[in-house]
């Protein structure tokens, strides 16, 4: 597609349909800039390439020390900032998984899982200023590992499997922000750690590291949203937004005042979900919903609304904890694995990555947006289209998004380890950062900024409040080494073992992009 017809659609597609007859070079947002931005090409290099006018460092990596007693966990994932003054703040870092060649070892022993059941969870970490950009702060008070050992209760006093309170958190893949500024993590992969009970199909799923021989813990107590309190390390898991994959908890204020969350489950054939709150600065009370993207309606898993859900199961907690299976029953639409999900700020339309379905020979994926009736984020009807398509649009498999204060879209790629540099992902090479300009020659298109490391994602991305720093998170390079001998990647520890890590990315090509 050339530029001007690209442009033409893009601005279409954010209903400025009035402007598309102006000179290729209008702005459509209130700024005065034009900037072009090179982006670099498909690469295979072990490094972090970055584009020009882009530069990087490391603020912490695995296994770095946070305070005098813990250290920094395994796989680093979503991030969030929380400020405390101009030239402080807390960043929230979900560590999602480990590969136990690196951590632990292959055997499945109790001592090489103690070690690895504190390697997932998360990180609280103070950053401070430091010139124009951000150091970490070795901090006793305030930094602090949540891991899968850390005692977190269930919200509503909720008993699940004769318990109130679960062991631990894991899998930790994206999340999000409260309204009252504390952190949501997302439990996604948890069938890994102590395996699964489908209510589905009646079966039972077997984990890939095999905890449940030394650490029987119910199935039922993982796969939920966790709230962190950054001040007083408080936590609970929302039993109120439901037990699946969950990808993003993404938060935003409805115009009567209401939180809702959106979250995506990320495993094929699987939904979309909101939660709509329907008291102030609290996720404990209000319904969830789940999509039916073909009649463009939100479906109540409410067991008072429903009589399915009333004959299938015992009482509203029970639809919570296999919420997968009541989606199901109330005709939620199974989609190609939805995973992050962002809201424009300019236009207010909600961006969803569907990463890809290869099962039904979905291999690249999409990005969907999806518009609420109204603009109203309280609304039960919705329409949804394509925003940008896997494979045709010069990428493959995409997963973290974030907006920009312009309204540019920044995303990341996650074409898994196993299938990178195979057909028919070969022509993506290694995963990246891509940025798509909501305004000037380039709308519309997609540009890669950045490269990551041999088998690595990148994921995380977040803002400093300025917009002058991006923060990303490097994750798993190295993932498909066999032989500590012979690691597939050593970023960025030069001719060492690879090592996940958190980054800033920073410059005037980021300044001239995110700026107003
Ligand atoms: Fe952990 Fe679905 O990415
Ligand atoms: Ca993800
Ligand atoms: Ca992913
Ligand atoms: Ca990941």
């Amino acid at each position: 597609m050339n530029i001007k017809l690209r442009r033409r659609k893009f601005l279409q597609f954010l209903g400025y349909s009035a402007l598309i007859s102006k000179a290729p070079c209008t702005t459509v947002i209130a700024d005065t800039k034009e900037t072009i931005i090179k982006g670099i090409s498909h690469s295979s290099k072990d490094e972090l390439v970055l584009a020009k006018g882009l530069t990087y460092d490391v603020v912490i990596k695995w296994p770095d020390h946070i305070n005098d007693n813990q250290q920094f966990g395994s796989n680093n994932d979503y991030i969030a900032f929380i400020p405390e003054n101009n030239n402080s703040g807390l960043l929230w870092v979900n560590h999602e998984s480990f590969l136990p060649l690196f951590v632990s070892g292959n055997e499945r022993t109790k001592q090489n899982i103690d070690i690895e059941r504190k390697q997932v969870g998360g990180s609280i970490l103070r950053i401070k200023r430091e010139g124009r950009h951000w150091a970490f702060v070795h901090d006793n008070g305030v930094n602090k590992r949540i891991d899968a050992t850390t005692k977190i209760p269930f919200s509503l006093d909720a008993s699940i499997k004769n318990s109130k309170v679960s062991e631990g958190t894991l899998a930790n893949c994206a999340g999000g922000v409260t309204p009252w500024k504390t952190f949501l993590s997302c439990e996604e992969n948890y069938h890994a750690f102590y395996g699964d009970y489908d209510a589905k199909t009646d079966t039972h799923i077997k984990s890939v590291f095999k905890w449940e021989g030394f650490y029987p813990n119910p199935v039922e107590h993982y796969g939920w949203v966790v709230e962190i309190d950054p001040h007083t390390h408080i936590t609970k898991k929302h039993v109120t937004l439901g037990r699946f994959a969950h990808e993003s908890a993404t938060c935003v204020l409805s115009e009567s005042g209401n939180t809702v969350v959106y979250s995506g489950d990320d495993k094929i054939g699987e939904c979309l979900y909101k939660f709509i709150a329907n008291k102030p600065n609290t996720l404990e009370s209000g319904t969830l919903y789940v999509a039916d993207t073909v009649n463009g309606n939100w479906l109540a898993l409410d067991i008072e609304q429903n009589e399915i859900l009333r004959k299938q199961f015992k009482d509203q907690i029970d639809v919570y904890v296999h919420a997968r299976y009541a989606a199901a029953l109330v005709g939620g639409t199974p989609l190609d694995r939805p995973e992050d999900i962002k809201i424009n700020p300019i236009t207010g339309d909600i961006f969803i990555t569907l990463t890809n379905n290869v099962r039904r020979g979905n291999f690249h994926g999409e990005i969907l947006k999806l518009k609420e009736k109204n603009r109203n984020y309280e609304s039960l009807e919705f329409t949804t289209e394509t925003f940008l398509t896997g494979g045709r649009d010069g990428f493959s498999s995409p997963d973290n998004l974030l907006f920009d204060q312009r309204g540019n879209l920044w995303f990341c790629t996650d074409v898994s380890g196993k299938a990178m540099h195979k057909p028919p992902y070969s022509e993506f090479k290694n995963n990246g950062l891509f940025v798509v300009p909501a305004s000037g020659k380039q709308a519309g298109e997609v540009i890669q900024l950045a490269s990551a490391p041999t088998d690595a994602e990148l994921t995380g991305l977040c803002f400093d409040p300025k917009q002058k720093t991006l923060f990303l998170s490097v994750q798993h390079p190295g993932e498909q080494t066999r032989d500590l001998e012979y690691p597939t990647s050593h970023w960025p520890n030069k001719d060492r073992l690879p090592a996940s890590a958190v980054v800033q990315i920073y410059g005037p090509m980021l300044e001239s992009i995110t700026q107003v």
